[in-house]
């Protein structure tokens, strides 16, 4: 429905006909604004030829303030230079005389094709980035191999990936890329509370395969001094400027963690093959019930699932009572690349480990960035104080 402004109550019907569809007309500017403001989708508004020309052109400004991508189409009843160049400077699209009904036609086309555009555009500009946060309560299953080789291949698939360290005391996303870098996470707690994309970009270190990372403090003592709050900020700003934002963690719901897991789309978690490691993580999806967070964004994933150690794939998906999503295979291969500071996926794509990578990666993670219905499940995610408090009482490592 086209929305006009015309105080001539046959206006509608005389114009119906050139705009191919139900006419909306209001007596007042007001009345018109109010009616935009409810009709999400409506993407041209007609001023009709008897209103003056300053109120016109106030009303043409005020709906490109408020809604740029709706056309305004002014009817006056003769056309001078002076005249345009007002209409053209309040935004305005196209000025027609009242009896060109073709000419009308011809411009609402043209003023709808531009507008879906423009939708389309913005609709692309606000697809914010997905977090994916990599975790396992227990130490040295594989959360940084995973939380790297999954941004490497992201990064090669073209996308704009930040891999973030919240291992913060130990962590080593930086010395397994080979990274150097200048500055880390310490660096965001001046920013706090005003965090944006120029300030993010000046603490992250570009990687030669295209992902850049948000390293962990080179003081093991600076983790203390990063609020969990900065870490919920770091990954709101990181959403607008990069496509995944991979959190690689330590082994415990420190606050950083459960800033992480808040603003998660999807949590992958590592189970092995060792009954430890299965018991947390247990433990683990029972906390993650607590926090609030929903099951259908958790995928488990199996580490060495081939270690010949008397547990089976299936011992485990009985204890966890969840599928698991991908088995990575044990290799030598693992270690051995990261000593050469190349993730594994880049360095020998056909290894069955970066086979199971990218499967992890293609059926998984990359589904999870065009889905938009996933930004309104973080929205209701949350759960209290006291089972926050609680849980980061357990602590420590594992
Ligand atoms: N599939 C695999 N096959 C063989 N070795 C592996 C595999 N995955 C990881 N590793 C090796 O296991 C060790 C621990 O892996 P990683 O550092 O990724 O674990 P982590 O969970 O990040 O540990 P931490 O809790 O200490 O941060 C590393 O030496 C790594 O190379
Ligand atoms: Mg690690």
């Amino acid at each position: 429905m086209t929305l006009l402004w015309d105080a001539d109550r046959g206006a509608a019907d005389r114009y119906n006909y050139a705009v191919g569809g139900d006419i909306n007309r209001h007596d007042s500017s007001v009345a018109l604004m109010r009616d935009l403001e409810d009709s999400p989708r409506e993407n041209l508004v007609i001023i009709g030829p008897d209103i003056d020309m300053q109120s016109a052109c106030d009303l043409s400004e005020a709906v490109r303030v408020h809604r740029a991508e709706v056309g305004v189409l002014l009817l006056r009843r003769r056309l001078d230079v002076s005249l345009l160049g007002q209409a053209l400077r309040a935004g305005v699209r196209e000025v027609l005389t009242a009896d060109d009904l073709t000419g009308l036609a011809d411009a609402v086309r043209r003023s709808r094709e531009l507008s879906q555009k423009m939708a389309g555009q913005h609709d692309q500009a606000v697809q914010d980035g997905k977090v994916i946060t990599v975790f396992s309560a227990k130490g040295g299953v594989g959360k940084t191999t995973f939380s790297t080789n999954l941004s490497a291949y992201l990064a090669s698939t073209g996308a704009r990936v930040l891999v973030v360290d919240l291992d913060l005391a130990f962590g080593d996303v930086g010395i397994s890329l080979q990274m150097l870098p200048q500055n880390s996470i310490i660096d965001l707690v001046q920013m706090a509370g005003h965090l944006d994309e120029q300030g993010l970009q000046q603490i992250v270190t570009h990687h030669e395969s295209g992902l850049d990372a948000a390293c962990a403090p080179a003081e093991p003592s600076d983790a203390d001094r990063i609020p969990g709050t900065i870490i919920a900020e770091l990954l709101k700003v990181a959403k607008r400027s990069y496509d995944f934002i991979v959190v690689d963690t330590p082994p415990a719901f420190t606050e950083h963690v459960l800033a992480a897991f808040d603003n998660s789309d999807l949590l992958v978690l590592i189970a092995t093959l060792d009954i430890p490691a299965v018991k947390n993580l247990r433990l683990t999806l029972d906390t993650l019930d607590l926090l609030g967070s929903p099951k259908e964004d958790r995928v488990v994933v199996l580490n060495r699932s081939d270690a010949k150690v008397g547990l089976r794939s299936e011992d485990v998906v009985a204890v966890i009572k969840q599928d698991i999503a991908v088995m990575v295979p044990n290799s030598q291969a693992v270690p051995a690349s990261v000593n050469r500071g190349v993730p594994i996926v880049l360095d020998e794509p056909k290894h069955p480990v970066s086979i199971a990578m990218r499967e992890l990666a293609d059926q998984f993670l990359r589904p999870v960035a065009g889905d938009a219905t996933r930004a309104e499940g973080r929205e209701r995610r949350g759960s209290d104080e006291s089972t926050r408090r609680r849980i980061l009482s357990w602590g420590g490592r594992r």
